[in-house]
Order: C-alpha cells, then sequence, then structure tokens
C-alpha cells in the first residue's frame, strides 16, 4: 500500500481506542506518541529514497553514527488541527519546510523538497489522523508533528554524513506551558549566550536547544518558566527565549519584534503575528529592541505587554523579567490584551472558524 509514494507499513499492535481516548483528554506537551512514523533515507549515492510510513518504535544506530558524537541534528514543529467538520488541516507548512532546508544548509545536511517534507506529513496523517485532538470550547488540543533528520553514518572523522535520515513523529499536544496560557515569567540570562554572528542561531539545530539548557536550569533555580538570551556582541540587544520569539507592545499602538540578524530563530507564528498585527490596527516593526527600552518602557508605562510566541507556545503573555538585581514589570501593563486578541486571531485561524484569505492552511486529513 503506498501513499503518495510512501510505502504504509501498519503497526500489528495499535493503541486501544479507549487509551488513545484517555491520553487525548489529558494530553500534556511531548509525554505521549501516535503508533506511526514516516521516514525518509538519504545517501550520498542515492539521494533521497525509501519513503515509507511504519510503525512507532525506537531507532537502531550504530554507537559511532554521526548525529551521536557531533550534533549533525536539525528539527521543525508544525501542528495539525482538526476542525469543526473533523478535517484535518496544517498551517503555512512551506514555510516550515522551506526554514528546514536552511537549518539543512548551515548544518551540512541535504536538502528536502516541499513535497516530502509535506507529503511526509501527509503519509503520516493518512495512518494516525484519529490522534488529532477534537477541541472543545477555548482548548487549543492539536497534535503536534516533529519532522527531524539525523546523521546516521558510522564514522568518526568530523565531516559530513553521507548517510543521513529523515522521520516524522506526532504527539497529541495541550498547552506548552502547564499552567495553561498564564503571564510567564522570564529569566534574563547573563551568565550564558545562545548564539553568535555567524553560528546557528537561525537553524532549529539541537545544538542551540542543548546550549539553552544551562541557562533554563538557571531560570527554573529562580522560580522562572524561561530564559531570554541577549546579543553575544554588545550584550545589550534583545534575542529570544530558549524556544519562543518575543514581542513587545506600546500604547500608541506599535508591535516591535526583535529583527532577524542570523542569531534568531525565523518564527513562523513570529512571521504570522507580524501580519495578523495589521488587522488589530497595530504597526509591526522589525528592529533592535535593547535591555534598556524594556527597562525605561516598564518603567514610564509606554510599554503596555510584552509577549512570547512558537508553535508549541502559540502566544503567551510575559508576566516579569527576573534578573540577579531585578524584577521587571510593566507599569503600565494592560492584561495582556494584544496578545489575547492575537492569539485568538491565530487559533480562529488555524482551527477554521475564520476565513483563510492567505491560503495559509493545508489539508493533510
Ligand atoms: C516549537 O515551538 O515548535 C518548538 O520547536 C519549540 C520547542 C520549545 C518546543
Amino acid at each position: 500500500m503506498t501513499t503518495s509514494g510512501f510505502d504504509i507499513r501498519p503497526t500489528a499492535h495499535p493503541t486501544d481506542p479507549a487509551i488513545r481516548e484517555q491520553i487525548l483528554g489529558n494530553a500534556g506537551f511531548g509525554r505521549y506518541f501516535t503508533d506511526h512514523m514516516a521516514h525518509i533515507r538519504w545517501t550520498a549515492d542515492a539521494g533521497w529514497h525509501g519513503r515509507e510510513v511504519r510503525p512507532y518504535g525506537p531507532l537502531t544506530l550504530d554507537p559511532a553514527a554521526a548525529v551521536l558524537h557531533y550534533g549533525q541534528e536539525i528539527f521543525e514543529g508544525v501542528k495539525a488541527y482538526r476542525h469543526a467538520d473533523g478535517s484535518v488541516w496544517t498551517f503555512r507548512p512551506e514555510k516550515n519546510a522551506e526554514r528546514f532546508r536552511a537549518s539543512a544548509r548551515r548544518l551540512a545536511l541535504p536538502e528536502l523538497s516541499d513535497e516530502d517534507f509535506i507529503g511526509s506529513l501527509k503519509a503520516l496523517l493518512a495512518q494516525d489522523s484519529a490522534w488529532v485532538p477534537t477541541p472543545r470550547d477555548g482548548e487549543e488540543t492539536s497534535l503536534y508533528l516533529r519532522p527531524f533528520m539525523i546523521a546516521s553514518e558510522t564514522f568518526l572523522g568530523v565531516r559530513p554524513s553521507k548517510e543521513v535520515d529523515y522521520y516524522v513523529i506526532a504527539s497529541p499536544a495541550g498547552a506548552y506551558f502547564k499552567g495553561g496560557v498564564k503571564p510567564v515569567s522570564i529569566w534574563l540570562s547573563s551568565n550564558y549566550k545562545r548564539a553568535a554572528p555567524g553560528g546557528t542561531g537561525y537553524a532549529k539545530c539541537g545544538g542551540n536547544y542543548a546550549a539553552s539548557l544551562a541557562a533554563q536550569k538557571e531560570a527554573e533555580a529562580h522560580q522562572c518558566d524561561q530564559v531570554a538570551f541577549l546579543d553575544a556582541v554588545e550584550n545589550r540587544w534583545i534575542e529570544e527565549l530558549g524556544g519562543m520569539n518575543l514581542f513587545f507592545v506600546y500604547k500608541d499602538g506599535r508591535i516591535v519584534t526583535p529583527q532577524l540578524t542570523g542569531t534568531i530563530l525565523e518564527g513562523v507564528t513570529r512571521d504570522s503575528i507580524l501580519e495578523l498585527a495589521r488587522e488589530e490596527g497595530l504597526t509591526p516593526e522589525e528592529r533592535h529592541i535593547s535591555i534598556d527600552e524594556w527597562r525605561e518602557g516598564a518603567a514610564s508605562g509606554e510599554l503596555v505587554e510584552v509577549f512570547a510566541c512558537g508553535t508549541a507556545a502559540v502566544v503567551t503573555p510575559v508576566g516579569e523579567l527576573v534578573s540577579e538585581d531585578e524584577r521587571l514589570r510593566l507599569s503600565g501593563d494592560n492584561g495582556g490584551e494584544y496578545a489575547k486578541r492575537l492569539r485568538t486571531r491565530l487559533l480562529d485561524l488555524q482551527y477554521g472558524r475564520s476565513e483563510d484569505k492567505r491560503g495559509w492552511l493545508t489539508r493533510l486529513a
């Protein structure tokens, strides 16, 4: 059996539907996985081949596989949403496919076409669409799809792998943060940097996230949910959080996000918010924003909202910024009014509750 060029090998042990429903009712984030995964193999000689959907399960890797030593790996985050009529859709997958290719180029991995990237999501969903939760009122449940690519050649020399495997796994997801959508607290990292000019900051590679973990541990030690990074050169410009982009809303209607300089992840949610903000009457600006501007705006009341965004986190308000010697709250805090509106606007689009004027949705099942 094939789905758009993918051989289908269905599991002999599908999850009992009653257990699946129980999982979907309380999924959390990234704890449970569906019955299948998609896979495509690449070798330097044969290119991409062996498209298949097979039972979800452990990978067999030689202990000398390149990815285990030098971290030659990239990934993506995409969600599948169930609409009221039961159909399943995803949001701007060609943007993720494009970013995946940019990440691949930076990590010296082979590039995957839109056709294979989106085809793999469709092939997996053809088997596992029952795992896409039906959102109840106001819930943001979805099936989180995690495409990733690893260097699987067995050798210890430092050079690009000549064997690579691409997979897509899927995990039912509720809110990313444990407390749901309530303001999160942010630790301002002074000991660590996430990315430097010429480095891998714009690529979605495991190493960037590994490098954020010591800072994230520091954040948690200070009872903060997430960590914010400043630029590596001047230690002054706000970049992003450990796994989310940042937005700043001003009383006069400007909405500012740090500009893309190669050290920031080009978030698909970030890009979408820049467009949707205009529909809320806001004026988007992509530019450098310094930690002093955050401090001054917080004190003067000009800065009325800060929020984080990403595929996993959607739109999440930031309550306070904490560092060794300060605790920064917005004196002009408007209660996260625009974060709420933009979040609703985005979710309404993704769940098919508003008209998709820009053709941002792709049907998966
Ligand atoms: C996403 O938002 O999809 C990410 O990959 C970020 C990660 C913190 C889950």
